[in-house]
C-alpha cells in the first residue's frame, strides 16, 4: 500500500486494503463519543445543529454506546490483524466509559500495558459532582506476546521510561476547530521508544494530521485514515510546512 498518505475515508475502507502484518506500529486517538450523555439516568444524545457546527459534518460523536463498543471492538480487531503493536489512546467521558471497560475486558489476552498520560492540568468538569479529569490512558495492545510487559522492540533502557507521561495538552492548532488533537511530543514519545527509522506508521484517526507529522520529522513512513475533508486539507498543510530535522 502506498506510504505518506492519508486516505479521506472511513478507516475501515483503508484497513480493508491492507494486508495482514503490513504496518510497524499503530498510533491513534478515536473519537471519544463526547456527544452522548446521560440525562435523567438514561444515556441521551446531545443534538448537533450542524448549521452551527462544520466539527460534525462528517460524524456525529453520538453514538449508542453498544455500538461505540462494536465499532472499537471491530477496529481493535481490524489494527491487531494489521500491526503486532498498537498504541490506542483513550479517554474515559460519559460516553466512552462503558465501551472501554468493556473492551479492556474483551481483549485482555491482547493488552499489554497501559500508559497514563498525565496532562498536568485537569479539564473541568461539565456538571456538579464529577470529577475534573487530568489523564488519559494509552491502552498497548500486542499481538503476540502480551502476556509479558517486556517489549519485543523497543529502544530504552533498563528503568529508563516510567508508565505515567507527563505532556501538557497542545493549544488548539491554527484553525482546526478541534479539541483532541495530540500533542507532538505524545507522538514522539511512543516513536523514538517503539519504533525505528523507515517504519510504517498507521494511524486510522488522524484529525489534524499529527502522527503524519511527527513520522515525516522523525524518518518514519506514515498511512493515515480520515473522514473528514476539512482536517486533511489542514493535515496536507502542516505536512507542507513541517521542517525536517
Ligand atoms: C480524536 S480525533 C484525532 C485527533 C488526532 N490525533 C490529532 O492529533 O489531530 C478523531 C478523528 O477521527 C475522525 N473519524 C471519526 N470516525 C472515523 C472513521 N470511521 N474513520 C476515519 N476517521 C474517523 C474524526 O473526524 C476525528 O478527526
Amino acid at each position: 500500500m502506498k506510504t505518506n498518505i492519508i486516505y479521506n475515508e472511513n478507516c475501515f475502507d483503508t484497513l480493508k486494503r491492507m494486508e495482514d502484518d503490513s504496518v510497524d506500529i499503530v498510533i491513534t486517538s478515536p473519537p471519544y463519543n463526547m456527544n452522548l450523555r446521560i440525562r435523567n439516568g438514561q444515556y441521551c444524545s446531545r443534538q448537533i445543529v450542524k448549521e452551527f457546527s462544520t466539527k460534525y459534518n462528517e460524524f456525529s460523536d453520538n453514538i449508542p454506546i453498544e455500538e461505540y463498543y462494536e465499532f472499537h471492538s471491530k477496529v481493535i480487531e481490524e489494527l491487531l490483524r494489521v500491526s503486532n503493536i498498537i498504541f490506542y489512546n483513550i479517554q474515559i467521558v460519559t460516553g466512552s466509559k462503558r465501551a472501554f471497560f468493556k473492551i479492556i475486558g474483551k481483549f485482555a489476552d491482547q493488552i499489554k500495558d497501559v500508559v497514563v498520560w498525565d496532562k498536568c492540568t485537569a479539564q473541568p468538569a461539565m456538571a456538579k459532582n464529577v470529577l475534573n479529569r487530568q489523564y488519559e490512558l494509552i491502552i498497548i495492545f500486542d499481538k503476540t506476546n502480551a502476556i509479558s510487559r517486556q517489549f519485543k522492540k523497543c529502544n530504552f533502557g533498563r528503568g529508563t521510561l516510567n508508565d505515567v507521561w507527563h505532556i501538557k495538552r497542545e493549544r488548539k492548532t491554527a484553525n482546526a476547530n478541534h479539541g483532541a488533537t495530540f500533542p507532538e511530543a505524545l507522538v514522539e514519545t511512543i516513536l523514538e521508544n517503539f519504533s525505528n527509522p523507515n517504519d510504517i506508521v498507521y494511524d486510522p484517526f488522524m484529525g489534524t494530521g499529527t502522527t503524519a507529522i511527527v513520522s515525516k520529522r522523525m524518518n518514519r513512513r506514515w498511512i493515515g485514515s480520515e473522514i473528514s475533508k476539512d482536517y486533511i486539507k489542514l493535515s496536507n498543510e502542516r505536512l507542507k510546512n513541517c521542517q525536517l530535522v
